[in-house]
């Protein structure tokens, strides 16, 4: 089986958890696009770690991890990636490998990202780096393998001054990681052939999606499942399955529009017990309640039949909880992906908080009623089946339903 993990909100809904607790059962976990921006948190070891580029699957020492071509790798962030496994003793030798024809984020992208801070990116360099491969002069990660390639592409790219540190740095860079460049797309369809059980791991979210999200405040590449066919070199016809996540409630990081934002108090209390603090940049997350009406365009868009709902513990304190089921604006019943709809309006349902902790139950059945009625409430508007709820952070805060 093939399935995409995608997230259905504005990102840091809790994916690296979600395929922490689906790796067990897999053999291969495949990163397809994005980069450093994102941030992973898995417990290693009962500590928070979060990954920004390596596959959430590496903990496990069964799993083939790989970084895609669709991805925008930061390879000094990478080699602090590869000593955070080793500090926290993960060998990842001969099971890690990084397509050749992923783009290479250089310092120059990170110059040039969103110096106006109007779209509030994290300043990974991001944007400018997909910037370059779209223009076709980016630098991908064959190119740092052959030194006369490194010289020609950025001969291409940069006229200033530090031109010898830059080949110098990236020439060794390609050293480094040379041992790990792999033709990953041969090597993906090998393993799904031989039914291998693969889980492939977007970042960011649907929303954040370059072309289907609340453009220009989106990332620059498409966390949407098929961008795990481009950037994984995986025909669609051989995916299975799109599992979603979904936050019981939503974030978002950076600017744009997110019509259930929370009143200031509320917000806070919720960030407050949420943690909901970037975990790339620190900055606070704004926050709001569930959007089933931007929920129900991610469901569509990815034809996702099962979720994942992540962080209901962060909701048990409220007497009373909102849903936004559809915006009061006849033109936009689902959520408004472009600017002409700024400003619209959601119309919500008022459900019966629990005012219980949740973090220590086990089953469904013990679950509050208000709970159950809020999460079945979630099941009927995005028509969906719920696999697991999160109540807490780690593996054992899960109910499986
Ligand atoms: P990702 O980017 O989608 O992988 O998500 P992040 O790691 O950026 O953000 C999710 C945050 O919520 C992390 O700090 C997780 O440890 C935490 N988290 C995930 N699931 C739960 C949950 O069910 N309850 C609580 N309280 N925290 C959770
Ligand atoms: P994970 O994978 C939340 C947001 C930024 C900004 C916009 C563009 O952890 O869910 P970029 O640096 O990508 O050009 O910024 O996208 N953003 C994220 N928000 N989680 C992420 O990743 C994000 N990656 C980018 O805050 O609004
Ligand atoms: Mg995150």
């Amino acid at each position: 089986m093939v399935k995409v993990i995608v997230g259905t909100q504005f990102g840091d809904e809790g994916k690296g958890r979600a395929i922490e607790l689906l790796a067990p059962d897999v053999s291969v976990v495949a990163r397809y696009q994005g980069g450093a921006n994102a941030g992973h948190t898995i417990y290693v070891n009962g500590e928070a770690t979060v990954f920004r580029l390596v596959p959430s699957g590496i903990i496990y020492p069964h799993i083939l991890c790989v970084m895609g071509n669709g991805m925008a790798i930061d390879i000094a962030e990478l080699i602090n990636e590869f000593e955070l496994l080793k500090s926290k003793g993960i060998k990842f030798e001969h099971r890690f490998f990084i397509s050749q024809l992923a783009n290479v984020v250089m310092p120059y992208h990170k110059v040039r990202d969103d110096t106006a801070g109007s779209i509030g990116t994290t300043h990974k360099g991001i944007g400018p780096c997909y910037e370059d491969k779209y223009a076709r002069k980016g630098i991908r990660i064959i190119d740092l393998i052959y030194p006369e390639l490194l010289k020609l592409k950025l001969t291409q790219n940069l006229q200033s001054t530090n031109f010898d540190s830059i080949y110098e740095q990236y020439k060794d860079f390609g050293e480094y990681i040379a041992p790990y460049v792999a033709d990953t797309s041969l090597l993906l369809n090998q393993w799904i052939d031989d039914g291998k059980e693969v889980l492939l791991e977007g970042a960011q979210g649907l929303l954040l999606d370059i072309d289907h999200g609340t453009y220009p405040y989106v990332t620059s590449s498409h966390p949407h499942s098929g961008g795990a066919c481009c950037g994984l070199g995986v025909a669609p016809t051989k995916i299975d399955e799109v599992i979603g996540i979904t936050k019981a409630y939503i974030t978002r990081v950076g600017n744009g529009p997110l019509p259930t934002q929370l009143p200031i108090e509320l917000e806070e209390k919720i960030r407050a017990k949420g943690k909901e603090y970037g975990a790339t940049t620190g900055r606070p997350r704004r926050c709001g309640w569930l959007d089933a009406a931007l929920g129900k365009r991610a469901i569509m868009l990815n034809n996702i039949k099962k979720i994942i709902l992540t962080k209901l513990d962060v909701l048990d304190d409220l007497s009373e909880i909102k849903i936004c089921t559809t915006y009061k604006s006849e033109n936009s019943k689902l959520f408004p992906i472009c600017e002409l709809a700024s400003g619209v309006e959601p119309s919500y349902e008022t459900l019966p908080g629990w005012k219980t902790p949740t973090t220590h139950i086990k089953n469904y059945n013990d679950l509050p009623r208000a709970a159950k009625n809020y999460i079945e409430r979630i099941k009927e508007l995005l028509n969906v089946e719920i696999m697991a709820i999160c109540v807490g952070p780690t593996r054992e805060n899960t109910i499986l339903v």
